[in-house]
């Protein structure tokens, strides 16, 4: 049994925030959330978090049936903040202790830091730093085992020079907190309540102090200011755009690719710079993607390519089709095989069919576009009227010209053909050619204005 305790107490000051600490996000996720998913991982079914400050804002959020909320009105240290969740630990079970501010250490590391707790030891998950400041310093007897942890402020200048520092988890079997909790006392540079101290008290029994140590300093870092916060932002980016890379896709810098959710690729991506992915994305082999590209829960298929500058959200693309520079793809937006959206078209609600145009300067919302329809430059469905939305509709092979207005609801017949500059109110037959539009007059001999003299 495993029963798992998140530290989410703390007020977070340095943040200078008005949101709480752990609702601060890395890869567009609260920080706690990626703490919570890791413990998911792990298969806990009982879940405790300790909440203090902002512990409502913190409660509505991560409410969920294998989350119990424990509050610690009064952040007195990391031991009493343990202590709080002490009641809904179970005797006999492995308790895990996270952190709510530390988001990225992987299930894989804290799985191995449970497998050291037996009756007679407990693991400690411990960090080589190149400055250890603000750390807890790993204390060492001469065979090398672990005897006590040191806080900072408590330590000598000998236990100062000590580089491994303590990433704060520790696993340990309930039955021992159980007895050790209650024991610690406030007697220290900072009167509160160290949970470091039950080391000591273990060491005392005879305990094993068992160490895991990660390969990354960012495995166990905290965030405790916007630095920090942006530098395990930078560092998690960096390892998906490495798994990204291993998979075979090509980022052209990877230092500048930001994936703010799930990510799949096929074979040959090639992503430019800055791109941004959000929500679940998946591209299909052969796609390529231009630099500054937003795009948000699309499926991209084959060999599409997307041009710099352009915004893609709640979409679907087909393949082979070609999108941007500078389009603007809006939810509900589909675009069939080989479908072409050029610069500064806007979609939205849009069903654009197989081999359809729509190449330049346009706004297509609530609209079925059949196949190889054309929309000219600057066409425009009109289909709002300040209170209801309307459909247009265009079918298979419609030409329309530049500068047309559609006035939904309406609706463009097979291969109709519609002339540039007409503002259309009425639908438009099969093979039906319509020009709405002043009449053009040609006058002779036309004189200009001249400029008077004075
Ligand atoms: C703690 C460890 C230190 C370790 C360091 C790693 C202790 C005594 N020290 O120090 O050995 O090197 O973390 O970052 O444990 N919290 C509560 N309630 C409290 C106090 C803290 O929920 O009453 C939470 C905080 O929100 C924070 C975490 O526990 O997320 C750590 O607390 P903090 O005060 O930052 O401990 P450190 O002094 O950094
Ligand atoms: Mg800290």
């Amino acid at each position: 049994m495993l029963d798992i305790v998140i530290l989410a107490a703390g007020k977070g000051t340095r943040m200078k925030s008005s949101l709480p600490k752990v609702l601060h996000p890395i890869a567009g996720k609260p920080m706690l959330a990626h703490v919570l998913n890791t413990a998911r991982q792990l298969g806990s079914d009982n879940i405790n978090i300790v909440i203090g400050h902002h512990a409502e804002l913190v409660e509505q959020q991560f409410t969920a049936t294998d989350v119990n909320f424990v509050l610690q009105a009064e952040q007195l240290g990391t031991g009493h903040a343990v202590q709080q969740a002490l009641g809904h630990l179970r005797a006999g079970a492995i308790a895990l202790i996270l952190y709510g501010d530390v988001p990225l250490t992987s299930a894989s590391t804290l799985s191995d830091l449970a497998g050291k707790v037996s009756d007679t030891s407990m693991g400690l998950l411990t960090v080589q730093l190149n400055n250890p400041t603000g750390y807890g310093r790993i204390v060492r007897d001469d065979k090398g085992d672990v005897t006590a942890i040191v806080e900072q402020k408590d330590a000598t200048p000998e236990q100062l020079a000590i580089s491994e520092g303590n990433s704060g988890m520790l696993a340990v079997a309930v039955n021992d907190l159980q007895r050790w909790l209650p024991n610690l006392a406030n007697n220290n540079a900072q009167k509160e309540y160290y949970l470091t101290d039950i080391i000591a008290m273990a060491k005392a029994e005879g305990k094993q102090i068992t160490t895991v140590t990660t390969s990354t300093e960012e495995e166990v870092l905290g965030v405790n200011d916007r630095l920090q916060q942006a530098q395990l932002e930078r560092f998690y980016q960096r390892c998906q755009a490495e798994q990204l890379l291993k998979n075979g896709a090509t980022i052209i810098d990877p230092l500048r690719f930001d994936c703010r959710g799930e990510l799949t690729v096929g074979q040959d991506v090639v992503i430019d710079v800055n791109a941004v992915f959000e929500g679940k994305v998946a591209l299909g082999d052969g796609v390529s993607i231009g630099p500054n590209c937003v795009i948000k829960n699309a499926t991209i298929g084959d060999n599409v390519a997307i041009a710099a500058n352009s915004i893609i959200e709640d979409s679907v693309v087909e393949q082979g089709c070609q999108i941007g520079p500078f389009a603007r793809l809006r939810p509900g937006t589909e675009l069939k095989t080989n479908a072409k959206v050029g610069n500064f078209v806007e979609t939205k609600k849009a069903i654009v069919g197989v081999g359809s145009k729509i190449n330049h300067l346009s706004y297509v919302g609530d609209a079925v576009l059949g196949d190889n329809v054309n929309i000219g430059a600057g066409t425009i469905t009109c289909n709002y009227d300040g209170a209801n939305k309307f459909k247009t509709e265009i079918k298979n092979g419609a030409f329309v010209g530049s500068n047309t207005a559609l006035v939904a609801p309406v609706c463009v017949g097979e291969n109709a053909t519609i002339g540039a500059g007409s503002t259309i109110v009425k639908n438009i037959d099969d093979g039906q050619l319509s020009v709405a539009r002043g009449k053009q007059r040609n006058i002779d001999n036309w004189q200009r204005p001249v400029k008077q003299k004075k």
